[in-house]
């Protein structure tokens, strides 16, 4: 028989069905409650609210386990790359050697941009901020695709596979241009040839008459760091893109909205912050004291950036993994950054201090991806972009996967309302 949970209310009961995952996650369906009695669920920032079934990702933060599609993080970040993981996440099993083949070609073939884009991007002021720019970029794309981007669930559903890999390598290809626009220098196209995370590398640096060929190190370190942001469940981000999409939007239009959720200095935009405050750290020659000082004060604005998580209470897989290849690829490229040796200092004390260790904060996957992309030569004004590319996945999956939800509804939270009651309008003349 099935379970139910039962709520009390004024000497009412009611009843109200449990719902259990498949890694026995257990939530109480309060979707009748308020039809029923008159109450709804209040849950500020729904912290303890599912606002979906997803067969995407498993996260269990009070554990530190990260799986997407069954499979462990650590696993994939050992032994696959990213774009494998992006099938993985997107269609949700691990590709045969043909479907990887045409994954593949599909992203290849849909790298280039188009010169009408390109023009869009040069109304920007060259010091936009490259987050702002990306998400324009990605809100234009149904005006060069409108085929792809009916706003019809069943219409785009067809055409989803391209779609998926039109999003996904276009917003590399965007987020090269942006770099090469703020740097003055001339657009690079993209190589069909060239595997997505070298090609990535080839349209940022090369120069006119001089293709920068990636070494190998870096382009696999640049893949397992776009493979660490490939999905994480219903962050801010991708529950923003679920939300726009539950409004039968199309997929480019519900990702930029990701992305703009995504810019946030407490979401993606963190891997900047803690970069800006560990160079700070540096050029005061402090260490790092003053900033965990500031960070207990309980101000929102000071808090140590790359600690803590919304759901995470054991550590960051991903920041476990993240920290050890710093190590590797630093030394690998020869790279020497004092803001490592700042890094781990600061972890180091934070870890022992009362405050974090009681409020169970850890470092979280931005406090060292930013010292990775340093070490790629990536600027850091361009950290959240690459965040975004990492992200696509997750949010390419996730609005599929409302899209494709028969019951699915749009996605209309409640309130309860606290502001001024019923008064009557006062003409203007009589207003003090
Ligand atoms: N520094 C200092 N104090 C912190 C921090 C921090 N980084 N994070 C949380 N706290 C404090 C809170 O103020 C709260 O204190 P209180 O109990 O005395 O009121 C307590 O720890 C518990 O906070 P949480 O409920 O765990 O935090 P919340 O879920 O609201 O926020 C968040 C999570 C936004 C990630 C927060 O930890 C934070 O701001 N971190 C810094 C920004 C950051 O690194 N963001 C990236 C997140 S990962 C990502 O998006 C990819």
């Amino acid at each position: 028989m099935a379970k139910t949970a039962s709520l009390k209310l004024d000497d009412k009961e009611y009843p109200l069905p449990i719902i259990e995952g498949t890694e026995g996650e257990k939530a109480i369906d309060t979707r009748t409650l308020r039809a029923a009695s008159g109450y709804i669920a209040y849950d500020q920032g729904y912290g303890n609210t599912g606002s979906c079934e997803s067969k995407i990702t498993f996260l269990d933060g009070d554990n530190g386990i990260l799986r997407h599609r069954g499979y462990p993080i650590d696993q994939l970040a050992n032994q696959s790359d990213f774009v494998e993981t992006a099938y993985l996440v997107i269609y949700g099993d691990l590709p045969n050697q043909a479907r990887r083949k045409e994954f593949g070609l599909l992203l290849r073939k849909n790298a280039a941009v188009e010169t009408q884009m390109q023009k869009i991007l040069e109304g920007f002021p060259t010091n936009a901020s490259p987050m702002a720019m990306l998400s324009a970029l990605v809100s234009a794309l149904p005006a060069y695709h409108a085929d792809l981007a009916t706003n019809n669930f069943e219409k785009d559903l067809q055409n989803f596979d391209l779609a998926a890999a039109v999003a996904m390598s276009k917003i590399r290809t965007f987020v090269a241009m942006i770099y090469r626009y703020q740097k003055g220098l001339p657009f690079i196209f993209p190589k069909q040839e060239l595997p997505f995370c070298d090609n990535f590398l080839h349209m940022m640096f090369s120069e006119p008459y001089k293709d920068y060929i990636a070494m190998p190190e870096v382009a696999k370190a640049l893949n397992l760091l776009l493979l660490l942001h490939a999905d994480h469940e219903q962050n801010c981000s991708t529950s923003t893109v679920r939300m726009v999409g539950s409004s039968a939007a199309n997929l480019f239009t519900s990702i930029s909205a990701g992305i703009c959720a995504l810019s946030g200095p407490l979401h993606g935009g963190a891997n900047v912050a803690v970069m800006q405050m560990l160079q700070s750290i540096h050029d005061e020659g402090d260490d790092g004291t003053r900033f965990i000082a500031a960070a207990k004060s309980g101000s929102k604005s000071n808090r140590l950036m790359g600690f803590g998580h919304a759901v995470y209470r054991n550590f960051d897989p991903r920041a476990k993994i993240i920290g050890d290849a710093c190590d590797t690829v630093l030394r690998k490229l020869g790279v020497e950054d004092p803001l490592l040796v700042i890094a781990k200092n600061l972890e180091q004390a934070a870890l022992k201090d009362e405050y974090f260790v009681t409020r169970k904060l850890y470092p979280n996957v931005d406090f060292y991806s930013g010292i990775i992309m340093r070490a790629l030569g990536i600027p850091m004004n361009m950290f959240t972009t690459m965040f975004a590319i990492g992200r696509a996945p997750g949010y390419i999956a996730n609005w599929r996967e409302v899209a494709s939800n028969p019951k699915g509804r749009i996605y209309r939270p409640r309130q309860v309302y606290v502001g001024v009651t019923k008064r009557d309008y006062v003409p203007m003349a009589q207003r003090g």
